[in-house]
């Protein structure tokens, strides 16, 4: 590796620009740096940029040292007899294979409650869950929670769950949610966890995909004063699967009983069990089944640029390594500290930062069940006080919703507790960042603005917290081990200050392995569009100093409150309505979702257009995928804008969707140019 790409530059000679120091002025339009106090840093992790630059040199150059060592702080079973992928991320040599810790055995639920108890943290608190209505909480020290999870591994050994095999679950935010997915790796079962606010349908696409043998949910849930009913949407999403050939054996529902009592929930004796009845009764051991590095730990779906979504598959040991080491160095993490993401474990941020990768470090965190304003718009704050959270971790929409509550709701609460916070999920425009860090944070807590994928496993461009100065916005430098490239359409890479598209050359030890079932699509979608890379779909640009800034996708995904849905998914929900002729999706800026869906519609010939046919419209993709994925926006469309070999064109939809109306640019390549005339005169109806 040449020594010049390797370099950060940039992190040591930014001392000329605008500069503000942590704690001592308030970040304003006027700084384009942020540096981390004096205090912060002397007590970090990493304290400096040139700290940083010998460790992710030895990272790239030396990357074997660099991640044996690190990996020789957990339990393995057996060593690995070779720690990095010898890899092929180059498709014209052959198929794409990584591996990491070739050899190894281990288990992550060992390595997350059974090493840290014997290491004397047994009595640490491991949850602290706070419950939808302010005054219900509970917590578990690290074991107390070993206990609970080989209660449930033992019930699903005795329900013949068996190493390899899946399990759904499709749980809200209860402790129970975390158990499962430990429960789950500690027998070697892969489990798939479905978020709990995803359609009866899209349940079971997903069941019927990995044909599990036991599906875990709760009754219902509370989610601010809504009670939804997910026993209801499993019950469906099962006859659905039935239909299909797949049948459950079990369906393990817990009675959340603040939300729903078991008298008044539907029931199918001989499939369906009260977790409360059984699991209790279990032992609390249960053997670990030790697995090869490279055996599967998750499948987790997310969405691509087509209708059908992506299984996207990690296996245990490399992601193992890569979760815990990446929450430590970001989150600048101290054993002190109490830890709190706000996001869903039915995602990849609950999935490598609620779960595994704070529990790898024996953290204390928080598993929130209800809705971040509800009972009002101080409920994080109040949270964050209750607990004295020191690392607060979240999306830029609910920054930016808050943001729009005003300061009063913030300013009410202390948060004297809190040293870091984090972003993640889509870029942070510098206004909710400069609100999140003046604001929330007092101007006393860096940000680390997270850069990263379902199919990353866990953080490639990041803020160390206390290593340089933070400029608003971006997501600053690669994590150790990742050698992030921007390159042109071509696949050219460009060196120095440039914009287009962010890839990743080599590889790093969370590296998702394959898509479910459809290794050809793995390597189509990620490995071939720029051949030598991994391609991420989205765009960046990388300034003077060598600051990465993410510009969000550039491919069908839209990114919707950090949740990523596909276009195509929308679109084939919107035409699977009888009176949906057809139908093209695009992105819009958003002032807090930071995307709304658009979508536009053509109906069948001869459909009148009106206000219940528009609802309904919405409702179809509701049950079809999910709340979060409804149209913000239907437009009427007689005719889409296509080229004569009938491609939409998307680039002018985007433009009318923004009202940018005077740069649709050449429309003559059209069939019919007309069109366009006929959705503008249609924009506002
Ligand atoms: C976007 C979520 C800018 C990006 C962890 C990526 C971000 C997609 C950031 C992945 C960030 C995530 N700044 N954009 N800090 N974090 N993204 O798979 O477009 O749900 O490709 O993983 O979210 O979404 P996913």
């Amino acid at each position: 590796v040449d020594s010049m790409s390797v370099k950060p530059s940039g992190a040591g000679k930014v001392s000329q620009l605008n500069a503000v120091i942590l704690g001592e002025a308030l970040a304003s339009e006027a700084h384009d740096l942020v540096f981390p106090s004096r205090d912060f840093s002397s007590q970090a992790l990493v304290s400096s940029p040139e700290k940083y630059e010998e460790m992710y040199k030895r990272s790239v150059e030396d990357p074997a040292g660099f991640w044996s060592d690190i990996a020789s702080d957990f339990y393995w079973k057996e060593k690995w007899s070779q720690p990095v992928c010898s890899e092929n991320l180059d498709v014209r040599n052959g198929n794409i294979k990584i591996e990491w810790f070739k050899g190894g055995r281990t288990n992550i639920c060992y390595n997350c409650l059974d090493r840290n108890i014997e290491s004397g943290n047994g009595g640490k608190v491991a949850i602290y869950w706070e419950g939808n209505e302010p005054g219900f909480d509970a917590s578990l020290t690290y074991a107390q929670l070993l206990d609970k999870v080989c209660q449930l591994a033992n019930y699903l050994k005795d329900m013949g769950v068996r190493k390899g095999d899946a399990v759904v679950i499709y749980l809200p935010m209860l402790m129970e949610l975390p158990i499962a997915m430990l429960a789950c790796a500690r027998i070697g079962a892969v489990h798939s966890v479905v978020f709990a606010g995803f359609s009866s349908e899209s349940l079971a696409q997903r069941i019927v995909d990995c044909k599990p043998k036991v599906v875990i949910t709760s009754n219902a849930v509370k989610r601010g004063p809504k009670v939804i009913s997910l026993k209801d949407i499993v019950d469906a999403a099962l006859v659905e699967s039935a239909k299909n050939g797949i049948s459950v054996d079990a369906c393990l529902t817990y009675e959340n009983q603040s939300a729903m009592k078991r008298e008044t929930t539907k029931w199918q004796e001989g499939r369906d069990i009260w977790w409360q009845d059984v699991v209790p009764k279990y032992p609390t051991t249960c053997d670990v089944e030790w697995v090869d590095a490279e055996d599967p730990l998750f499948l987790l779906y997310t969405s691509g640029s087509t209708g059908k979504p992506k299984g996207v598959l990690h296996t245990t040991g490399g992601y193992m390594i890569y979760t815990a080491t990446t929450f430590k160095y970001a989150f600048d993490y101290k054993p002190s500290d109490v830890y709190w993401c706000t996001a869903d474990c039915g995602w990849i941020t609950g999935h490598s930062y609620v779960t595994f990768g704070p529990m790898l470090n024996g953290a204390t965190v928080i598993v929130f069940e209800g809705a971040p304003n509800y009972p009002d718009s101080g409920r994080c704050w109040d949270i964050v006080d209750k607990y004295k959270v020191t690392i607060f971790y979240t999306a830029p929409t609910l920054v930016r919703s808050l943001m729009r509550d005003g300061d009063e709701y913030v300013t009410r609460y202390s948060r004297k507790s809190l040293r870091v916070l984090g972003s993640v999920g889509e870029p942070i425009n510098p206004s909710a960042w400069r609100w999140f860090f003046n604001v929330v944070g007092d101007s006393r807590c860096p940000i680390s603005d997270t850069w990263w994928q379902t199919e990353t496993g866990g953080f490639m461009i990041t803020p160390l917290p206390g290593a340089w100065p933070q400029k608003p916005g971006s997501a600053t430098f690669p994590f150790f081990g990742v050698q992030p490239v921007i390159v042109d359409e071509k696949g050219i890479e460009i060196e120095g200050e440039c914009n287009g598209y962010l890839c990743v050359k080599s590889s790093w030890p969370g590296a998702f392995r394959t898509l479910y079932g459809d290794h050809d699509r793995y390597e189509t979608t990620y490995f071939k569009a720029f051949p030598g890379y991994y391609f991420s779909g989205d765009g960046c640009s990388r300034d003077k100093d060598g600051y990465y800034w993410l510009t969000g996708r550039v491919d069908d995904v839209i990114n919707v409150s950090g949740h990523r849905i596909g276009t195509a998914e929308v679109e084939s929900a919107l035409v699977s309505h009888p009176k949906c002729a057809e139908a093209a999706v695009v992105g819009v800026e958003h002032e807090v979702k930071g995307q709304g869906i658009y979508a536009f519609v053509t109906l069948v010939e001869g459909v009148p257009y009106s206000e219940e046919l528009r609802k309904s419209l919405i409702m179809t993709v509701r049950s079809q995928i999910g709340a979060f994925a409804a149209p913000d926006r239907i437009h009427w469309a007689p005719g889409l804008p296509k080229t004569r070999s009938g491609k939409i064109m998307r680039r002018i939809l985007r433009k009318i969707a923004s009202r940018q109306l005077n740069e649709l640019g050449d429309t003559s390549t059209l069939a019919d140019p007309n069109v366009v005339d006929e959705l503008i005169k249609l924009a506002d109806s």
